[in-house]
């Protein structure tokens, strides 16, 4: 177990210094090339844990140590540990035993015995005091729902009526839910072909099939095959909400990895014409519709520019703006720790220099859907009612998916649950 702590703590340290999580982590077992694929997946659940939990890990940490600590390889070490003590199943014996053992691997300059002593008594002192520091913690909110303040306090006035069940969801653990291409073969099918396999799944709607448990990708049948994909339940409504028919042209603006250009293509032969300013992640897009057997013309180039652009208008434009992710937290668990307050602000700018640019290329009488995965207001409604106000030739269309009963709770805001991530939908139509 002390191989996947440091693991752990070494990607978690690097997500606190600001790194993104899919970064660091493959970054940190790199460095342990003999770890076994069991230490390496356990390494994997304990950074997630532990960046799902940090308000509420850091927070014990900072009641048990009676001064800051200099080495923060250590204290991402008893982060981990914490975590590991407050919602892992592994003995707490052995948890501290082995983060001790951890510790005493570090190389230079921390004196072993005095950081093995260290270690050793703060989590004891954590088994020990930890009731006492919960009902302490449970009047701290950061603690208690381990997000900034700054998100909290934002949500809190922006949903009232909803902002705990917001945090509550973006802390589970999200289901892997799978896009079925209907055209090769039937939900029921498909369904029969899972249970052949021994794999416990349920159609939830659309092409949507959830399993009960997670598999790895190259486990799943037809997956190589391009029979299905992963994709969020959330995020199969972009394709449908779009409503593209055959024949049509259509931009897929900011279209990377491209899990949205593949619904598009499977739900109608459209042409399409996938951009991104990230050619780097343009070649995840060519990668999947390599695997799905679909294609579309690829683009490298910024949404907020026309220079690309042959002058030939859309009849349909996805715009999956670049945003804080904010609602989809509980796959990315480093998101919560690496935005700041401004980032919102930053992030509404560039959609606003983005959402009136695709505007110019859309066909008259044609509709353009700006989607974001974020909860913020800034980034959804707000910033479309500004785009209202100074576009007098657009118009916001109701929302409508037959089988998909939440979209018109809050006007295209989608909340974060058990199901599905939060979204923001908003389709436009030119007069
Ligand atoms: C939310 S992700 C898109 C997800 C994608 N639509 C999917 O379903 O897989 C946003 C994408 O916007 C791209 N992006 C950011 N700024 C951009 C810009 N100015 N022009 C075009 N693409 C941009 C990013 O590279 C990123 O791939």
């Amino acid at each position: 177990m002390y191989i996947s702590q440091q693991i752990a703590a070494n990607a978690v340290n690097q997500v606190l210094s600001g790194r993104n999580l899919t970064l660091a982590l493959p970054e940190a077992l790199s460095a342990f090339p003999d770890a076994t694929p069991q230490q390496r997946g356990a390494a994997a659940d304990l950074s997630y844990g532990t960046l799902r939990y940090y308000g509420e890990t850091n927070a014990y940490l900072t009641c048990l140590l009676e001064k800051p600590l200099t080495d923060d390889r250590i204290y991402t070490l008893l982060l981990v540990a914490i975590y590991q003590l407050l919602h892992d199943k592994a003995d707490a014996f052995t948890v501290v035993n082995q983060a001790v053992h951890a510790v005493s691997q570090f190389r230079k300059p921390t004196p072993k015995q005095w950081a093995k002593g260290l270690v050793n008594a703060i989590l004891r002192n954590f088994l020990r005091r930890k009731d006492e520091f919960a009902a302490k913690l449970a009047r701290t909110e950061v603690a208690t729902y381990s997000y900034p303040q700054w998100w909290i306090n934002k949500l809190k006035v922006q949903y009232p009526g909803h902002w705990q069940s917001i945090l509550v969801a973006g802390n589970q653990h999200p289901p892997m839910t799978l896009r079925v291409n209907t055209k090769k073969i039937s939900i029921e099918e498909y369904l029969q072909l899972l249970v052949r396999q021994d794999i416990e799944a349920s159609h939830i709607g659309g092409q949507a099939v959830v399993l009960t448990k997670p598999v790895a990708v190259e486990k799943i049948p037809g997956f190589t095959d391009g029979v299905v994909s992963v994709q969020d339940y959330g995020a199969q409504l972009a394709a449908q909400l779009l409503d593209a028919e055959a024949g049509m042209r259509v931009l897929d603006a900011c279209c990377a990895p491209g899990g949205k250009t593949g619904h598009i293509l499977e739900l109608a032969d459209v042409q399409l014409t996938a951009m991104d300013s990230d050619a780097g992640r343009l070649q995840r897009v060519q990668e999947n519709l390599s695997r799905l057997q679909l294609d579309a013309e690829l683009v490298a180039a910024d949404a907020a520019a026309a220079d690309w652009y042959d002058g030939k208008p859309f009849d349909r434009i996805l715009a999956d703006v670049p945003c804080t992710a904010s609602g989809i937290v509980r796959r990315h668990v480093d998101i919560k720790w690496l935005r700041r307050e401004t980032d919102v602000a930053s992030f509404a700018a560039q959609q606003a220099k983005i959402l009136p640019n695709l505007w110019q290329l859309l066909a008259k009488g044609g509709k353009l859907l700006y989607v974001t995965c974020s909860v913020f207001n800034e980034e959804n409604q707000t910033q479309v009612d500004k785009f209202l106000l100074q576009h007098p030739d657009a118009k916001q269309l109701p929302l409508s998916v037959d089988y998909f009963k939440d979209l018109t709770q809050l006007n295209g805001q989608l909340i974060p649950s058990s199901a599905h991530d939060g979204f923001f939908y908003a389709l436009l139509q030119k007069n």
